[in-house]
């Protein structure tokens, strides 16, 4: 029976564990989790999501008050027209938050960047270009692009000199929006170096809407290999989303995935980000909790709006509410639960090896 490690992801000659970490925004996926990947020969995802504050956490900088201090005079305006991204502040912050992670790094892995397109405010070109520019410049090994079609973001870049030897995804949901990247960036010469295909039972933000039902992974995979084998084309296609045991992951790769990304199983473990209240033993969610509040107030189920729980990545930070992936429910089996009703956090090393060695959809328990 075969197991993750008979597998390996190959990008040119290096080879590398097919197990990446997945990119989780505001620093869920912080740089300790992706050296831990990294350490055992996979790929571990930092974030660029909201950096200046995730660098004043991790190296005391002062980013975010700065930028208080300059617009303190604003701060009751409602008009936020006059409030930019300090562009050199934010090419700053990234190149501290990716160079200390890659000096860090060891083993034989590697360290990637998730990008969400969606993330930027004013100014959203110069915001996008500062961002990827800054963590090539502090040494990424790739960068993936999210959370949006990303049809100019490569563009952007293309004089970056280490436009060619970073590697470069992204993560798509329909062969459609993987279509429209490659159309749209056929005269920079430069394919994709993988194509992480993100499936409807991810965590995040996802591409899917209310009739995510319908889709399904390997579906979507499928169609997705059709296509590159008619054009000829031979790049890493990697399947995310509900990928929970080492078996699940097997799966995939049999059916000709390079790799696996995943994420939600690194959720409940000491180096993830997740605040360690929200990983109690109750099960505790404000969204859902905000959520019956509203389906009590409406018991016919009609115009139910949770105005006070938008899953935008502050409102979440701000309400401990995160998107973790559709299996959440089946995180409890993978620790062990405390006398005192919590449950024993993991170590990232731990899940990882689950990944790699496990058999039979089993879930090893840490050490008591
Ligand atoms: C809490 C959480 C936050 C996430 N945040 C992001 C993000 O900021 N950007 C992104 O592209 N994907 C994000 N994802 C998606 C993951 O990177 C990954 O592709 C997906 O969750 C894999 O599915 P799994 O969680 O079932 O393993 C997030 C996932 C989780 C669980």
């Amino acid at each position: 029976m075969k197991r993750v490690d008979d597998f390996r992801l190959r990008f040119g000659k290096k080879e590398l564990v097919p197990i990446i970490t997945g990119g989780m925004g505001v620093d869920i996926s912080t740089a300790e989790l992706a050296l831990v990947a990294a350490r055992l020969g996979g790929i571990g995802h930092i974030s660029d999501a909201m950096v200046p504050t995730v660098s004043d956490r991790r190296f005391k900088t002062r980013f975010v008050k700065d930028k208080l201090k300059k617009y303190k005079y604003n701060v009751a305006n409602v008009d936020k027209s006059d409030v930019q991204f300090d562009l050199e502040r934010l090419a700053e912050a990234t190149k501290l938050h990716v160079g200390r992670t890659m000096e860090a790094k060891k083993g034989d892995g590697l360290i990637f960047i998730n990008c969400m397109e969606k993330l930027t405010m004013n100014s959203p070109r110069e915001t996008l270009r500062v961002r990827i520019s800054a963590a090539m410049d502090g040494g990424i090994d790739g960068i993936t692009l999210s959370a949006g079609l990303h049809l100019g973001s490569l563009a952007l870049v293309q004089d970056h000199p280490r436009f060619r030897d970073v590697k470069f995804g992204i993560i798509v949901s329909s062969l459609r929006a993987l279509l429209l990247f490659l159309r749209k960036n056929a005269r920079l010469d430069r394919l994709p170096d993988y194509i992480i295909v993100e499936g409807p039972l991810a965590g995040g933000h996802l591409g899917f809407g209310m009739d995510w039902v319908q889709y399904d992974l390997k579906t979507i995979i499928d169609e997705i290999h059709r296509h590159m084998t008619q054009e000829g084309l031979n790049i890493p296609v990697i399947a995310a989303g509900g990928v929970f045991t080492g078996s699940d992951a097997v799966g995939f790769l049999e059916a000709g995935a390079a790799a696996v990304q995943v994420a939600t199983r690194f959720t409940v473990t000491k180096e993830c980000g997740l605040p360690d209240k929200v990983n109690d033993g109750s099960g505790h969610c404000a969204y859902i909790d905000a959520y019956n509040r509203e389906i009590e107030k409406h018991p016919d189920g009609e115009n139910i709006s949770v105005m006070d729980k938008t899953c935008l990545c502050t409102q979440m930070r701000n309400f401990d509410c995160w998107t973790c992936g559709h299996y959440t429910y089946r995180l409890k089996d993978t620790s062990r639960r405390l006398p005192d009703g919590t449950y024993q956090l993991l170590n990232a090393e731990h899940v990882f090896r689950d990944y790699l060695f496990s058999t039979d959809h089993q879930l090893a328990l840490p050490p008591a």
